[in-house]
């Protein structure tokens, strides 16, 4: 097993990428606390998993808020012992506007979880790892829209700034021998489009030739198999790094 005895944290857990990335954690002998806000699908998601190697607990809440980031880590290491694992997967779309139409509404609520989660949970993680001597792994769930036009502006420079946390950690903890790398999914069949609403038609109209580049779409198992190898110690010199997976649309 690729992850015996190690403890992980996993947030956006109640459905797609992270619901897949919890099982495959769980598979490989991790410990595994999933985070999201609806705690039914958690819980029947910990009992799914009641005879997997690993272990999964539940930690209901909002990403948005400081309490649940530093309140998800201390409970893992209460819980679990230690933490050698985060994955800052929670995540939501804009509803692809350009910036001509970009309301403060948006902006506050997508940065409250697309960024302000991922870097509250990233301060509480190193601390922990720093504490205990731990040399953690850090994933976090960007996009290619973090990287090209293929969303609204808000929700690319929510990515944009994900991409540069992961690589401003990665550089500043390297001593410590923390690593932070990045998934960036391409198009992926999840539950995503349910945070978008009504498109923009704008916005949707200068992005539909993009869209219309991307080859079919993936599985939330091709992305945990991608956070599984950066998260493991296979992975033990790649740190900074930008993966994408996308099957090579950003290629084109
Ligand atoms: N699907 C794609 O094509 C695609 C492409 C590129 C990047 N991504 C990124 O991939 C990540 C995973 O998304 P997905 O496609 O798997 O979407 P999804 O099926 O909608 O899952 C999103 C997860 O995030 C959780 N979440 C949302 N807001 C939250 C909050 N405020 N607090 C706690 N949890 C919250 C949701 O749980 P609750 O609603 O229960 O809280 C859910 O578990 C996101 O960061 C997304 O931006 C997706």
């Amino acid at each position: 097993m690729r992850l015996e005895n190690k403890v992980a944290v996993v947030t956006g857990a109640s459905s797609g990428m992270g619901h897949a990335i919890v099982e495959l954690f769980a598979r490989e002998g991790a410990k595994v606390v999933a985070v999201a806000r609806r705690k039914e699908r958690l819980e029947e998601l910990a009992a799914s998993l009641a005879d997997a190697p690993g272990e999964v607990a539940v930690y209901p809440g909002d990403i948005s808020s400081r309490e649940v980031n530093e309140g998800m880590i201390d409970f893992a290491v209460k819980q679990f012992g230690t933490l050698d694992i985060l994955v800052n997967n929670a995540g939501i779309m804009d509803d692809m506007s350009p910036v001509g139409d970009a309301t403060d509404e948006k902006y506050e609520q997508v940065m409250a979880v697309n960024v302000y989660g991922p870097l509250a949970a990233m301060r509480a993680a190193v601390n922990a790892f720093k504490a205990s001597g731990t040399k953690g792994s850090i994933v976090n769930v960007a996009s290619v829209g973090g990287m090209r036009s293929c969303a609204g502006a808000i929700y690319c420079a929510s990515k944009a700034a994900l991409i540069s946390l992961t690589k401003n950690t990665a550089y500043m903890y390297m001593a410590d021998g923390i690593r932070t790398n990045c998934i960036a999914p391409g198009g992926i069949v999840t539950e995503i489009a349910t945070s978008m609403g009504v498109p923009n038609p704008a916005g949707y109209g200068r992005i539909k030739p993009v869209l219309d580049c991307a080859p079919a779409p993936g599985s939330a198992e091709e992305i945990a198999a991608a956070a599984l190898f950066l998260a493991s110690d296979e992975a033990s010199y790649v740190n900074g790094a930008v993966l994408p997976v996308d099957g090579g649309w950003i290629a084109g």
